[in-house]
């Protein structure tokens, strides 16, 4: 596995593993699927400097395993030290350790840069994703009940906290 920036060739692969998560689960609040226009958006907001990362871990064969970004909480302009972070891997590459390894090069990363805190919301229940984060030192920072709705059900989403310089 090699973790490395993300690339503007890795867009169309990309769009196809959010779409993947858009359509079957309700881990993503976005209910029809993206357009790799809307990806490669969202691919630019994300350079290769300062807090608003994405990493990709890709195989010995350059397909895509997952990837792991930071992105603006809140626009204005107090917010910008409090990054959203988010990690996603390509279905059938779960529950191997790459979330684990992709998101740690995401922290380390951003341990240089001007990040204070990092929260992720994370719709209920995913036992996965609750594990992965607490294990980078993410703390409940509340629950938003039934704050969605997707597939004609209302989901709650906890809300975690990451405080940089701390544990
Ligand atoms: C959430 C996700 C990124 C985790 O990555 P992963 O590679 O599957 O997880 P890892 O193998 O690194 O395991 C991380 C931890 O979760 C635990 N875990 C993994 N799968 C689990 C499961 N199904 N139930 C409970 N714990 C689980 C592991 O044991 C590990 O715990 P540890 O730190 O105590 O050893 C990945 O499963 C995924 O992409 N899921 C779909 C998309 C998603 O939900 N993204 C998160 C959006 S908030």
């Amino acid at each position: 596995m090699h973790i490395r920036p993300a690339a503007a060739t890795d867009v169309p692969a990309l769009t196809d593993l959010y779409n993947h998560y858009v359509v079957h689960t309700p881990v993503t609040f976005d209910i029809a699927p993206v357009s790799p226009e809307n990806r490669r958006a969202w691919f630019q907001a994300h350079p290769e400097t300062g807090r608003h990362r994405l990493l990709v871990a890709e195989d010995g064969d350059g397909g895509l395993l997952g990837y792991a970004s930071s992105s603006p909480f809140k626009d204005r302009q107090a917010y910008e030290t409090s990054v959203e972070t988010s990690v996603y891997l390509a279905p059938g590459r779960t529950g191997r350790g790459i979330g684990a390894v992709l998101y740690g090069a995401l922290f380390d990363v951003l341990a240089g840069e001007d990040v204070h805190r990092a929260y992720a919301g994370i719709t209920q229940p995913n036992a996965a994703s609750m594990r992965l984060h607490e294990r980078f030192g993410f703390r409940p920072a509340g629950l938003l009940q039934q704050v969605g709705r997707k597939f004609d059900q209302y989901w709650d989403v906890a809300m975690l906290e990451k405080r940089f310089g701390e544990r």
